[in-house]
């Protein structure tokens, strides 16, 4: 496996891919059984699978947050190639954001609710981060989890607004064996708060609202709410202790 740390050395070394389709997956590292199933699916129907690992400031909007994102660079390598991997993309912050950078993707309405609301000018940071991406390795397909369903809904309406020449592929959350979707941010959790961030997967699975809320009462909850991604998931978000979770479940029945 090959890691690249630079535009121009990425540019010049996925040449040799081009015939063949290559995929990108797009993570911040740390990577767990969530990244990994994103890597085998790519690994599935991509002749080259390239991990992109980069900490993307821009969309934190809280510092205390950003410092305490889990790093793990020599592990995620290693990780990376295990799970099928040909390539990681791991680039520098001033690579992606050199001095005088001002360019930057706004997906309007879909930015705005549920996480938008939360974090104002989060998804204009990953929009742009993935655009980004996008352009430097060109990819035929690009992996996201559900996990992080408006995301995957803004990089999806992104992809069709600005006609980019790319598939986006869905992959359904991975949980840990309590239900709890894995998340870099679950290693912060303590064992006490751990077990009170099980709510949120008991809640979700009620698949309804009110009910979720109501599970939800004793937590510290940003939002419980119905969106209408495609496809329409109930999705959440609550604070335990100083971590703040996200999770959603798909409504339809098919995608369960
Ligand atoms: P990160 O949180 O590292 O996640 C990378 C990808 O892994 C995302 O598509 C996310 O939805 C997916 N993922 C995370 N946990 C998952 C789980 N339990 N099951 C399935 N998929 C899971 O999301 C980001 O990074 C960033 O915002 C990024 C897209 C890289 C832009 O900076």
């Amino acid at each position: 496996m090959k890691t690249l740390r630079t535009v121009s050395e990425a540019r010049h070394d996925l040449q040799a891919f081009r015939r063949g389709r290559i995929g990108l997956v797009p993570t911040m590292g740390a990577l767990h059984a969530g990244h990994e199933a994103l890597i085998a699916a790519a690994r599935a129907e991509c002749d080259t699978v390239v991990v992109s690992i980069f900490v993307n400031a821009a969309q934190f909007d809280d510092a205390a947050d950003l410092a305490a994102y889990p790093r793990a660079a020599e592990a995620d390598l290693e990780v990376a190639a295990a799970a099928g991997a040909d390539v990681v993309f791991a680039p520098a912050a001033t690579e992606m954001y050199p001095p005088g950078f001002q360019t930057w993707v706004e997906v309007e309405e879909l930015s705005r609710v549920l996480e938008g609301e939360h974090r104002p000018g989060h998804f204009r940071a990953v929009a742009t981060v993935c655009l980004k991406l996008f352009n430097i390795v060109r990819p035929q397909f690009a992996y996201f989890g559900q996990k992080d369903a408006q995301q995957l809904a803004v990089v999806k309406r992104m992809v069709s607004d600005l006609d980019l020449d790319l598939t986006v592929r869905p992959i359904a959350t991975v949980r840990d064996q309590d239900g709890l979707a894995l998340s870099s941010r679950n290693a912060r959790l303590s064992v006490e708060e751990r077990a009170l961030a099980l709510a949120l997967p008991r809640a979700l699975a009620t698949r309804d609202a009110d009910a979720a809320r109501a599970l939800l009462a004793e937590l510290d909850v940003d939002y419980v709410e119905v969106a209408d991604f495609d496809p329409p998931v109930l999705a959440a978000a609550v604070r335990v202790g100083s971590t703040r979770l996200i999770d959603n479940v798909v409504l339809t029945e098919e995608e369960q």
